[in-house]
């Protein structure tokens, strides 16, 4: 069959031209069982050929849901007025980060809303904090557009990764998923600056959202291929109540892994997360996820109390545990699947900083986690 053979050549080849993996795309709900079992076998054998059976572990800590933005997806989105809006202290969230460093987390990474109460230096305060107290861990930022200035300023305070999904590479797509004050363009070149910069960079797209055609996804394919990026974060779209989308219907399983398994075939070194979004829509969502070519989890780190009110979709998992358990469920969860959870920071293989700065981990610095230095 055509899509068999597609299949190879990607394997083989690293890259498909557009027609070809537009066809591809095309034909993924005519693939029968044992046809998409071969596609994730071939990414995972990718996988496990660069990282082996280590799943690496990103220990998310929702510091804000204050956004300023009004994405017509997100349930955090400014006109939501139903949602107890909350904001961590500096306190909580170094507590965050010291609990997820006890349960073996070595890379914090910090998502919230485009909150304008957070200044650049309230940030950078924050990212030095943890690189002092955890010098062998790496902060990631997921703290939405900026200018390459901030970015610089949080680079040279120890961030070292961002994520920033691009959300989809459809210029009238991306009208109908955000709203008219932002642009895609903007958010492509808040990539291209923080890559400029130094940073590991994350990009990704929902999958099944809105008003998302098979052309979308071939765009996000050949956009993701010029921007090369270190990370890329897919999950399905999961439809939020307090949305505008709240009566659409949800990203697939099946296509979610189909996207994950061509990623990995495009992307061999990439560090791909099976995503807390894809564990909603399936109980074993982030097994399948990982047996897709996925290599990298992220437990919650973000307090009990706030849980709840980091929905940016319906149903999402977790909000009714604490970070110990979510580190022991996926590292049970992985163990099940033939793979372990490591305490490493889990940098994109080969990665050369463009600086270093003084703090720049080595892992023999002394462990000074309950010194109350605050
Ligand atoms: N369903 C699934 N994913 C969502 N995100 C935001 N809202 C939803 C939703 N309703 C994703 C976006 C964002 C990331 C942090 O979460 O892609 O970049
Ligand atoms: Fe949170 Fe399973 S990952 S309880």
């Amino acid at each position: 069959m055509r899509a068999m053979d597609l299949i190879d050549r990607l394997n083989r080849e690293g890259t498909l031209p557009d027609d070809a993996l537009s066809e591809l795309i095309g034909e993924r709900n005519r693939l029968s069982g044992a046809e998409r079992e071969y596609l994730y076998l071939l990414a995972r054998e990718k996988s496990t050929a660069v990282f082996g059976h280590d799943i690496y572990l990103r220990g998310l800590i929702e510091y804000t849901n204050h956004c300023r933005n009004n994405c017509r997806y997100c349930g955090i989105r400014r006109d939501n007025g139903a949602l107890h809006r909350y904001r961590l202290t500096d306190e909580e969230i170094l507590s965050c980060a010291d609990d997820g460093y006890d349960l073996g987390i070595r890379t914090f990474v910090l998502q919230g809303g485009e909150d304008g109460y957070d200044s650049d230096d309230r940030i950078c305060r924050i990212v030095s904090k943890i690189r002092e107290r955890h010098p062998d861990c790496a902060v990631t930022l997921s703290i939405g557009e900026k200018t390459h200035e901030s970015y610089q300023r949080y680079y040279d305070a120890g961030a070292e990764r961002y994520l920033l999904r691009h959300e989809t590479a459809d210029e009238d797509h991306y009208r109908h998923l955000h709203p008219d004050e932002m642009s895609m363009r903007h958010r492509m070149d808040c990539l291209y600056d923080l890559k400029e910069i130094g940073y590991q960079i994350g990009a990704g797209f929902m999958v099944g959202s809105p008003g998302q055609t098979d052309a979308c996804y071939v765009k996000d394919f050949r956009f993701l291929k010029e921007l090369d990026p270190h990370m890329i974060g897919i999950g399905p779209f999961v439809p939020h109540h307090a949305t505008p989308f709240a009566d659409c219907a949800a990203g697939t399983l099946d296509d979610t892994l189909f996207f994950l398994a061509l990623l990995r075939l495009y992307f061999p070194k990439a560090l791909i997360p099976a995503t807390t979004a894809l564990g909603t829509i399936h109980p074993r969502g982030r097994e399948l996820g990982v047996l897709a070519g996925a290599n990298v989890i992220m437990p919650n780190l973000s307090p009990g109390a706030v849980r709840k009110d980091y929905l940016l979709y319906a149903g999402k998992i977790c909000v009714d545990d604490e970070a110990g358990q979510c580190r022991d469920c996926i590292g049970a969860r992985m163990h099940s699947i033939g793979y372990r959870t490591v305490a490493a920071r889990g940098d994109y293989p080969g990665f050369q900083k463009k600086h270093n700065p003084p703090d720049e981990s080595g892992g023999s610095e002394p462990d000074r986690r309950n010194q109350d230095d605050l």
